[in-house]
């Protein structure tokens, strides 16, 4: 399985068709996903990681990439670059989710850090940034660590049309 990056303890891999049975476990997990719209079923899951990996991987040379535990090999959850809209335009942004028994540990802010690491050094981007929602106060922690800094911009839920606050943590070289 075609490998991306390292860290101490974690290897960032290519997502498999095979590992979306583990993803699955995090998208359908009302804790995980409580700062979405909703739980994905099996094929929502599947159509989500079709377009943010598969596709993507194809069209744009990067995605949602699989966090390995470089240890036991379990994968741990999913990091990696997709294109999401922000007042500055279509950005790269570096998304991270675990499976519930892995947090707490450092590892999703091991995973983008070495994701935002990966755009600049392989990728050849001059920009990245996270994009947390203002209640979700664990991503705004690792993106925290991981961008230098913050702004925040109002956007329109599709759909009521009522403006939310979006936090756009942002790394530049
Ligand atoms: C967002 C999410 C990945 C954050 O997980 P997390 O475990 O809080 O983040 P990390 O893996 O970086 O761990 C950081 C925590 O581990 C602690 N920690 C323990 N050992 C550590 C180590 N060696 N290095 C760094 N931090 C360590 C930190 O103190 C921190 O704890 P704190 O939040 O209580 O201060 C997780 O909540 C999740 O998957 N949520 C569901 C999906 C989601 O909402 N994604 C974000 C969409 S915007």
């Amino acid at each position: 399985m075609p490998l991306i990056t390292t860290t101490e303890r974690l290897l960032i891999r290519k997502i498999v068709d095979a590992d979306l049975a583990s993803l699955g476990r995090i998208y359908s997990h009302a804790v995980c996903m409580q700062y979405y719209a909703g739980i994905k079923s099996h094929s929502e899951t599947r159509a989500w990681f079709e377009e943010l990996a598969f596709d993507s991987y194809n069209r744009h040379g990067f995605g949602l990439w699989a966090v390995v535990d470089a240890t036991s090999n379990e994968i741990i959850g999913d990091c990696g670059i997709t294109l999401q809209q922000t007042p500055a335009g279509l950005e790269h942004e570096i998304g991270y989710h675990l499976w519930r028994e892995f947090w707490g540990q450092g590892f999703a802010t091991e995973a983008a850090i070495a994701c935002r690491d990966y755009a600049f050094q392989n990728l050849d981007l001059r920009r990245v940034v996270s994009i947390t929602s203002p209640d979700n106060i664990p991503s705004q922690k690792v993106a925290q660590s991981v961008h230098d800094r913050k702004e925040i911009y109002q956007k329109r839920v599709r759909g009521s049309g009522t403006l939310v606050d979006r936090h756009l943590y942002i790394s530049e070289r």
